[in-house]
């Protein structure tokens, strides 16, 4: 289930179903005569837009009437991102709301001049990479191209032997296709699946619609949809496209769709809306990411608590059952933050309330305010199926408000847990007040820290028949759902219920802006284990970077050897929580001696990597840069980089290469040039020219992880909390190379404001240089609103440098000092001289 999206994001979309296949034409013939033409085409001075009226070339019979006029407009979205939208000519269509992703509104200016169309009809912006280009054919095309090196980056003239490249709008089905370069591009993004592999391989349908389906299946659609992708481009032939080069491309359209990727080709197949394609320049996988979250919004700051370690389970039986939990993390010294409870706490699965046997509220509170006496935090489940129930306040203030989501002019009615379910349709604003005056009004007597959501995509536990009378519940062209092309309606609200304003609407790209995200029911099993990695790397492609997996698996028992090796990688999911469906074996990381000593290594460096982790998460909070990265984002240039599956970064330069093989002792791990060092005993490195394939020691109680030479660490101490954390001393850990230049930083606040790096100076953000000038390696800082930090008492106690050479006549790698210094004021100096003397000036 989808976790924790905004009260809009409840919405949803029309539909749409199959019959027969349109690419039934394409048998190598020449198909003649589809798409569309150029009738006329308006542009403003100086090429700000372009507009052009198109015209239908020849109906085809399938998937209902083709649309014989449309508009399509190209404009500059900001000098980074080109946006082409094309709509019907003569009726509007759904759109994302302005709201809920703010744009351009694409009227023409009146100041225009109609061409006549001899040629080809450039946009092109002065600051801009990005070229759009109308090309006058029959039928008529556009691209997007690199203006830099000429690199063609979208492309959709058509195959004129394949019917399914041609462009389609019909009023169920929309068809863009683009021609991609087979060799030189690899394509990441396009979810919410799971994956074997993070790089998309060639010759699959990706299907976007949301349902609730367990994680566990691979190749499916599961609980969230982005149509979003990023694509790495190699080296060109002629050289002047530079490997690592990378754009975005956006189609915001909230249907069902499917997407076909041929390694040659990429295929949109849409059952409803417009086309509205964003492409981003880049040209660094960072830079795409910032100027995409630009246009859905920044990640929403994640509070420093909830980089803890978390627990929860499906099946917890009382209160006593939970506070069990938590004593047992204490006793085994394992680090647990923050304490959830799913549907258990319930009485009768409905939502604001609780179980009066065994949950009841004067316990409750006892067991939330000891958390608290202790530093901890409680996160409790909300589902958004509000049960029917004459005696229930939240069900009869929901029918006063009048804000469920209706079909046939009545609150439609599903069944979730608690039995009948209407749904809260949070596109209506009175719904959203519904919703939040019941979070008050519970979190008013029982204090919890957070909310998980769940089942929202929306799921129902029964299919409603279809509405004979509407194809938007039987549409012509059926998406594969569920992988079999199983009817959008299955099992969740029917696509003809209305919502506020009569549209129907879905959920997607831009979540990030307001929340987190698990990765739903993954099984306790290997594979899944594996997959873990390209689902934590995919929610960073699409701004959401506070994302994890249910640590030692959700779905069925777990092993003693699967939820060790599970937590050794967990500890460094940007989100790290360990859950576990009802019925299934517990697995506490307490309950086996072996999975809680090496829980106690892992999370005990987890918890040293806190600042790490927070200041990650400042950088996704004002750059939409993942937290948890895959490897070409530091090392765009390595092509070897763009196939790994099972490593990642945090951060630019912390490398975590975990085992995911029952039975391993070592890890084939692939590490990028330079010098890198293990961060739990910086004397074993691995030092590579170049890109190589390293077999390293991974014993039962171990996982690799290493730090990038050029990177400063500011590390804080090991606490049972992130409270306690906290308030250690810091120790700052450089990491030389063969520059000798290293930088780092790191952000630090109160660890709750809402506002990351707000207007006020109530934050402190630290830059710091390392480099070696004669026979000093010098480290420097440099402070912006010191006062804040200076406030806090923060200090660094220790200064350790690694990497430095023997033959430059520095005594070795490892040298430390425990003198002060004072991180509040600007411009700290730290200099370490060859006689191994610590210097601060
Ligand atoms: C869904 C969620 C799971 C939760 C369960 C009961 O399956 O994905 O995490 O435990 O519902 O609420």
């Amino acid at each position: 289930m989808a976790i924790s999206r905004p009260p809009h994001s409840l919405l949803f979309l029309c539909s749409i179903l199959l019959s027969s296949y349109w690419l039934a034409l394409s048998s190598g013939e020449e198909v003649v005569g589809y798409g569309y033409s150029i009738e006329s085409v308006s542009v403003n001075l100086p090429g700000k837009w372009l507009s052009a009226n198109l015209s239908l070339i020849k109906n085809s019979t399938v998937y209902g009437a083709d649309i014989p006029r449309l508009n399509l407009f190209a404009s500059f979205e900001t000098e980074d991102s080109l946006r082409i939208r094309i709509t019907d000519h003569e009726n509007q269509r759904w759109e994302i709301p302005q709201d809920i992703i703010p744009r351009q509104k694409n009227s023409p200016e009146k100041k225009f001049q109609h061409k006549s169309i001899q040629e080809n009809l450039l946009l092109s912006h002065h600051n801009s990479d990005l070229l759009f280009t109308l090309h006058d054919t029959t039928p008529f095309s556009f691209s997007v191209t690199r203006k830099s090196s000429g690199d063609i980056l979208f492309d959709t003239s058509p195959d004129t032997t394949d019917a399914g490249t041609f462009l389609v709008f019909k009023d169920q089905y929309v068809q863009l296709s683009s021609t991609l370069p087979e060799h030189r591009s690899s394509l990441y993004g396009l979810g919410e699946h799971t994956k074997s592999s993070f790089k998309l391989t060639p010759n699959q349908t990706l299907t976007l619609w949301n349902a609730d389906i367990a994680s566990a299946n691979p190749d499916i659609n599961l609980y969230g949809s982005h149509p979003f992708y990023i694509d790495v481009r190699s080296l060109s032939d002629d050289g002047k496209v530079s490997a690592g080069t990378t754009h975005g491309v956006l189609l915001l359209n909230s249907n069902g769709m499917d997407i076909v990727y041929g390694g040659d080709r990429i295929t949109y197949k849409v059952i409803g809306g417009v086309i509205d394609l964003y492409v981003f320049a880049g040209p660094s996988p960072d830079k795409v990411m910032e100027q995409y979250t630009e246009l859905i919004g920044r990640p929403a700051p994640m509070p420093y608590w909830s980089f803890g370690f978390h627990q929860c389970r499906w099946g917890y039986k009382n209160v006593s059952d939970v506070e069990g939990v938590v004593a047992g993390y204490a006793k085994a010294g394992i680090p647990l933050e923050v304490m959830w409870t799913d549907i258990d706490y319930m009485d009768e699965f409905k939502d604001f309330t609780l179980d009066p046997v065994n949950f009841p509220l004067e316990k409750m509170k006892q067991f939330v305010d000891n958390l608290h006496q202790n530093g901890q935090k409680y996160v409790l489940i909300l589902d958004p199926g509000i049960a029917v129930n004459t005696t229930y306040e939240t069900y009869i203030r929901g029918m006063q408000a009048d804000i469920f989501v209706k079909r046939d002019g009545n609150p439609y009615m599903g069944v979730v847990w608690p039995g009948s379910v209407y749904f809260p349709d949070f596109l209506n604003p009175a719904g959203r007040d519904f919703w939040s005056n019941e979070i008050k009004i519970f979190q008013a007597l029982l204090p919890f820290d957070g909310i998980w959501i769940d089942m929202n995509e929306i799921s129902n536990f029964i299919t409603s028949p279809p509405t004979p009378l509407s194809t938007l519940d039987d549409p012509p062209y059926r998406i594969n759902n569920a992988g079999s092309q199983r009817p959008i309606n299955n099992k969740t609200i029917p696509a003809t219920s209305l919502y506020f304003g009569n549209i129907t609407e879905s959920t997607f790209v831009g979540s990030g802006k307001y929340t987190a995200h698990w990765t739903g029911d993954n099984a306790a099993t290997w594979d899944d284990l594996a997959y873990t990695i390209p689902s934590i790397l995919n929610f960073g492609l699409f701004g959401i970077p506070m994302v994890g997996a249910d640590i030692c698996g959700f779905i069925g028992d777990t092993t003693e050897e699967l939820c060790r090796r599970w937590v050794q990688l967990g500890a460094f999911y940007p989100f790290s929580r360990d859950h576990s469906a009802i019925g299934t074996a517990r697995q506490e990381l307490y309950l086996w001696d072996s999975v809680a000593a090496t829980a106690k290594k892992v999370l005990g460096l987890r918890y040293q990597l806190l600042p790490y982790f927070y200041t990650s998460m400042y950088e996704a909070h004002i750059k939409g840069i993942p937290i948890a990265r895959p490897l070409f984002f530091s090392f765009p240039q390595d092509l070897k980089t763009y196939d790994i599956n099972s490593q990642f970064l945090i951060g630019k330069g912390v490398m975590v290469s975990p085992v995911l093989e029952s039975g391993a002792t070592s890890v084939n791990a692939y590490f990028p040039a330079g010098k890198w060092f293990d961060l739990f005993n910086y004397s074993n490195s691995v030092i590579v020219d170049t890109g190589k394939y390293i077999e390293l020691s991974a014993p039962a109680d171990h996982i690799n992880v290493h730090v990038h030479e050029g990177n400063i660490l500011a590390l804080q101490g090991e606490a049972m909390t992130t409270k306690e954390a906290r308030k250690t001393a810091f120790h700052l850990l450089v990491v030389f190379g063969s520059s000798g230049n290293s930088t780092g930083e790191v952000f630090l606040d109160d660890g709750e404001s809402v506002e990351m790096g707000g207007e006020g100076k109530n934050w402190s953000f630290v830059k710091f240089y390392s480099e070696i000038v004669g026979d000093m390696a010098l480290v420097r800082s440099n402070i912006i609103n010191g006062e804040f930090a200076l406030s806090q008492k923060w200090i660094v106690t220790k200064v350790t440098f690694i990497g430095l050479e023997k033959t430059k006549g520095f005594e070795g790698y490892e040298l430390q000092t425990s003198k002060e210094t004072k991180s509040g004021n600007s411009d700290i100096k730290t200099s370490f001289k060859r006689n191994g003397e610590l210097h601060m000036l």
